[in-house]
């Protein structure tokens, strides 16, 4: 291989994630927990696809996705609070895979230029129970697609191309969510020009921040989307998640100010709820907790109940301008048997009320987590709302130095005693359990967290 692609080869992003595949926690993990038949699937999986961070090679193995469980082929069990997002009502809920099947026998695809049935009642459902006037919609098969579908019917109802969103966010793969996205894992390498005119400003966080402040970024950042929106005098749209991965909560008041600043200077606000939507705050959308609509709404990942990929662009009427482009035309937009899948989904979660579920147990789980705060002197912050939250991990309160090896070490240490979850920019331990977790299960993922930080922190001599 010549010498200047082998040095490309070796540049390493730092920073955006924590469980990376290299980390030496995991190899040791590994060592004598992977029997012999899971061996020969990572073998295999490593041999065939191409290798990624994050993603290939793979941990482990997985036989069955059950509730909130997933199994590894040595029979272990692990609570999963990461789950993609996907699995707000659980894994193989057995609602959900009649519907499927029963759809499959009656209609299982509709080509292009056939309505169907249950396409149209997904689409009516939307309408219904997304904020304000949003209701004209299309489906794409998975979030990075419908990012790409937003992006494209802001720059034709605006007639302009400039986007402003945050470092450090990630919308998805295709190349105008690269863009728009934030970190290098996702932009970087030798990949080439992005797209043109995607503005970055710094997200708002008050315990981590670019402008060093320890309160008031949410106000410093509005301000500077402000500015940004005032100076290009022509941006398309504002995108970003409404409560950020990491994650961070935005502050009261500070979705308001973005919304008025975008109407202002005519720039349309997108909000990526693809994680966070039909629950996981513990409000349908994240966008409800401020009481602010954006232009254009796109959610997945749960859509589909966790067994079949589909995702949303839910715009308002108004956007309606391009019927003579095709910027969605997917060949499994309407499919009647991923739409039926999401159809089902909403019922569930509505028959089951679990977003209130979310909200409940959600707020029990926070305040848990911050009285733990008290005994751990490796938690620098816990942030969280809803089924959605966030444990910082520094070496030291006052420099809030990040604690990367200890958060892998916790990491690791939690699956052992039955809980997985990933981390965020290296030190943030973060949980997103389905929306089906009762409070004796978190009760139980509590304690693992709290023994597991107890270990480390006995480890690496904090006590
Ligand atoms: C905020 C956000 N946007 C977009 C995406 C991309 O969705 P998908 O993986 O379905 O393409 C993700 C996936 O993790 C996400 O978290």
């Amino acid at each position: 291989m010549p010498a200047e692609k082998s040095s490309l080869r070796n540049q390493v992003p730092q920073g955006a994630e924590g469980d990376v595949n290299s980390s030496p926690y995991r190899r040791d993990w590994q060592s004598g927990r992977i029997n012999a038949e899971a061996r020969v699937i990572l073998d295999k999986d490593s041999r065939y696809f191409l290798r990624q961070s994050v993603s290939t090679p793979c941990l482990n193995t997985i036989k069955k996705a059950e509730g909130i469980w997933i199994e590894d082929h040595s029979g272990k069990r692990y609570m999963d609070f990461h789950g993609n997002n996907v699995h707000h009502i659980g894994y193989s809920h057995p609602r959900l895979i009649e519907a499927i099947n029963r759809q499959m026998q009656t209609l299982s695809f509709a080509p292009r230029r056939y309505a169907c049935d249950v396409a149209a009642e997904l689409a009516e459902k939307l309408a219904d129970i997304s904020p304000g006037s949003l209701s004209k919609l299309l489906f794409t098969t998975g979030g990075s697609d419908a990012i790409e579908v937003a992006l494209k019917m802001a720059r034709t109802a605006t007639g302009r191309f400039k986007t402003i969103s945050f470092w450090d966010s990630f919308h998805g793969a295709g190349f105008g969510a690269s863009s728009v996205g934030g970190e290098e894992m996702f932009r970087g390498g030798s990949i080439g020009p992005l797209l043109p005119g995607t503005e970055h400003v710094p997200p708002f966080g008050d315990y981590r921040n670019a402008w060093g402040v320890r309160e008031g970024s949410a106000d410093l950042c509005a301000r500077q989307i402000r500015y940004v929106l005032e100076k290009e005098g022509d941006v398309s749209a504002v995108i970003a998640e409404p409560s950020r991965a990491v994650p961070y909560i935005a502050a009261p008041g500070f979705w308001q100010q973005v919304r008025e600043a975008c109407n202002e200077f005519g720039a349309l606000l997108i909000f990526d709820e693809i994680p966070t939507g039909l629950g996981k705050t513990g409000k349908l959308f994240a966008c409800d907790h401020d009481e602010v609509v954006p232009d254009i709404l796109v959610i997945g990942k749960s859509l589909g109940g966790g067994i079949l990929p589909i995702a949303s662009v839910i715009c308002k009427p108004e956007l309606d301008v391009a019927e003579h482009y095709a910027y969605g035309h997917y060949t499994h937009e309407k499919n009647p048997v991923t739409t039926r899948a999401a159809l089902t989904t909403i019922e569930i979660i509505e028959d089951e009320g679990l977003v209130e579920n979310a909200a409940v147990v959600g707020q029990y789980a926070l305040q848990r987590l911050e009285e733990m705060m008290e005994s751990h002197p490796l938690i620098g912050d816990v942030r969280g709302r809803g089924f959605l939250f966030g444990v910082e991990l520094v070496t030291d309160r006052d420099s809030r130095e990040p604690a990367n090896d200890a958060a892998d070490r916790v990491l690791y240490r939690a699956l052992d005693k039955g809980l997985s979850f990933k981390t965020t920019m290296g030190n943030v331990l973060t949980f997103t359990p389905s929306l089906i977790t009762t409070q004796s299960d978190m009760a139980f993922a509590l304690n693992v967290i709290d023994e597991s930080l107890g270990e480390v922190e006995n480890e690496l001599g904090f006590n």
